[in-house]
């Protein structure tokens, strides 16, 4: 199986021996502590779960900024985001070396890791706005990661973590929720060597059906391994429950028995395109998979990027050698009413826009909440079925 990124093995911060973490638990009862934003949440679970290998825990100052500015760390890893615990007020911790990280996202903030603290040192706007820059290409706080990123604080507290729990990825997403460690074993046991990961943080309709059979097919994999968000959206992004649910009913109807794999990860949506396609590539190296999905306006918000931006970085600014994993540029992909099935756009020179069906994300929101069936050529009936329920429940009808 392909190698994690930057180590030879996986090195997850989770603790597995059970006694162990008792202890550790024991002993962050008596630490000091500070409640952590949810995106260091998150941090702490995609390092606790191997996906963040070979990190060791959160980033200090110079290295946040190596990063963000040369997707590099000082001491030359190849990383592409900083990954970071920053804070509005540390003063709760003031002077301690060893640290409870209490969890924003579980009531009653249980630890869900402890850090020895090397640093605690301060962003200054200079750094902010370099960060922000690089990571988002632009400033505009109306983008929903630019808003998230600069809204935590800019106290950064470094060292390395050891990670108790997965937070509420686990309790609430039981049969998706997996680590890296498990896909690495899932697909060992399935005997898959060669694996075509795909990210989603929405459900999957026809096109994305198709891209994935289309990867399979061209790359001819073992298997694909779905692999979708179940951290914090943006407002008007589907649930992950509900996306969870539309995504297994397609993959049972529609794909042969063990050739997918379906599960997720726990972090919240950066929405920084380009870059993030970069980590999304970094942990499904980690995860053991040997291609991922790159297709139109991946891990993008509005229209912040080109819809291709988040493949040319692959090609212009990862260095070779720095991943082992490779990249399947997908091109935009859609219903033929002239083929009658799902194609990519630059098979079909010919097609003009009207001979492909395409309905945006407010025209679909529309259509559900209204009651009106989604064209065939666009989603699977099972698939609409159930985010027609979504979006005529309560809880539907109140998502913006
Ligand atoms: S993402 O934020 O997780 O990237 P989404 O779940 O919508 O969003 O997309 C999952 C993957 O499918 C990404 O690689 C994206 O580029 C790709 N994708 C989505 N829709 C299309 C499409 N119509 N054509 C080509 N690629 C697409």
């Amino acid at each position: 199986m392909i190698k994690p990124h930057g180590s030879d093995k996986l090195n997850p911060l989770y603790v597995q021996d059970k006694a162990e973490r008792e202890k550790l638990t024991k002993e962050a009862a008596g630490l000091p502590s500070i409640v952590i934003s949810s995106a260091a949440a998150g941090n702490a679970v995609m390092m606790g779960s191997g996906y963040f290998n070979p990190l060791t825990g959160f980033m200090n100052r110079a290295d946040s900024l190596a990063v963000a500015e040369k997707m590099t760390t000082t001491k030359g890893l190849f990383w592409p985001v900083p990954i970071v615990n920053v804070v509005k007020d540390a003063s709760a911790i003031k002077g301690a070396k060893r640290i409870a990280l209490r969890d924003p996202n579980v009531e009653g903030n249980p630890v869900i890791a402890i850090q020895d603290v090397e640093a605690v040192e301060q962003f200054t706007t200079a750094d902010m706005e370099l960060m922000t820059d690089k990571i988002f290409r632009t400033r505009d706080p109306q983008h929903p990661g630019v808003g998230a990123f600069n809204s935590v604080g800019t106290t950064v507290i470094s060292g390395p973590i050891k990670v108790l729990n997965f937070s509420y990825f686990q309790t609430e997403f039981p049969e998706t929720f997996r680590t890296a460690y498990q896909i690495r074993e899932a697909m060992s046991q399935m005997g898959w060597n060669k694996v075509v990961a795909f990210q989603t943080r929405n459900p999957m309709h026809r096109a994305h059906e198709e891209l994935c059979r289309m990867a399979q097919e061209q790359l001819k994999t073992d298997g694909i391994l779905i692999h979708m968000l179940l951290g914090k959206l943006k407002a008007g992004d589907i649930p992950a429950d509900v996306r969870d649910a539309s995504i297994r009913v397609m993959v049972e109807k529609y794909f042969p028995p063990r050739t997918v794999l379906i599960t997720g990860y726990g972090f919240d949506m950066l929405y920084a395109g380009p870059r993030e396609a970069v980590l999304h590539a970094v942990f499904r190296q980690n995860t053991g998979c040997t291609h991922l999905i790159v297709g139109r306006d991946h891990a993008g918000v509005g229209s912040y990027y080109g819809p291709f931006d988040a493949q040319t970085i692959f090609h212009n600014e990862v260095p070779k050698g720095a991943l082992e994993i490779k990249i399947f540029d997908a091109d935009h992909t859609a219903w033929s009413k002239k083929q009658n099935r799902v194609v990519m756009m630059r098979d079909v020179p010919d097609h003009k826009p009207e001979d492909f069906v395409m309905l945006s994300g407010t025209k679909v929101r529309a259509m559900l909440a209204a009651g009106e069936a989604l064209p065939v050529e666009f989603s699977r009936p099972e698939v609409a079925k159930i985010l027609m329920g979504f979006y005529q429940s309560e809880r539907g009808k109140n998502a913006k």
